[in-house]
């Protein structure tokens, strides 16, 4: 299936999750994101149809990432102005140039999720919040269920009901401010804050 195609599936499954309980977690993580200041720049990653985009801070410029362009059409009609056709491991911005971003159910399908969390810290300034809400592997009974269910999807539609959100933001300069499972162990939310980086160049060390 395309990317077009498997994003407007998710999208048509994710009208139906709203009703049981996504729209009570989006409120949740939103929440948890707490946006400093009256005005900043926030990435939403993998915008999708933007479902999001009641919750989009006022006062913020909000640019949402979509490898869909398909489905970016749809989140320009809920009213989101910068919508961008990227890959997720390959963002076209400078880095530090964003003070938040913000991801939904979407590391679950990105091929490369380390690379892909590594891009979206390259693009938030020092100090910024990264939060992330993901469905994960529950452990127990649940946890088989998830692989079973990954064997089927992954190689159909590249979805994965096993993955481990914290192993992806193990390696980067993240600091964990508040670390949730949900929803009996299949959901995840993660706020968390970009680690200064060093205010000391390489090269003014060397002699
Ligand atoms: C399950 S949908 C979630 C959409 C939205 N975040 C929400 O919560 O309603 C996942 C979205 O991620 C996008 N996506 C998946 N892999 C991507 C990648 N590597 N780069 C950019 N977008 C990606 C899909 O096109 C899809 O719109």
């Amino acid at each position: 299936m395309s990317h077009d195609g498997y994003a407007r599936l998710a999208d048509l499954l994710l009208a139906g999750m709203e009703r049981i309980g996504f729209a009570a977690l989006r409120r949740k993580l939103w929440d948890g994101l707490d946006a400093p200041g009256e005005s900043g720049r926030l990435l939403e990653l993998g915008v999708g149809s933007g479902r999001n985009r009641p919750h989009h801070p006022a006062g913020w410029t909000v640019v949402g990432v979509d490898r869909s362009s398909a489905i970016l059409r749809r989140a320009r009609s809920r009213g989101l102005e910068l919508a961008v056709a990227a890959e997720a491991d390959r963002l076209p911005f400078r880095a530090a140039c964003f003070e938040a971003v913000v991801e939904t159910f979407v590391w679950c399908e990105v091929d490369d999720p380390v690379r892909s969390v590594a891009e979206a810290v390259d693009a938030l300034a020092d100090a910024g919040r990264m939060v992330m809400l993901d469905h994960v592997r529950p452990s127990g009974g649940a946890g088989t269920l998830a692989d079973l269910l990954t064997r089927i999807s992954g190689p159909l539609v590249g979805e994965h009901w096993n993955r481990d959100t914290r192993t992806y933001v193990e390696p980067a300069p993240l600091r964990t401010l508040v670390e949730e499972t949900l929803s009996g162990g299949w959901m995840r939310m993660l706020v968390l804050e970009r680690e200064p980086r060093s205010r000391v160049s390489p090269e003014s060390t060397t002699t």
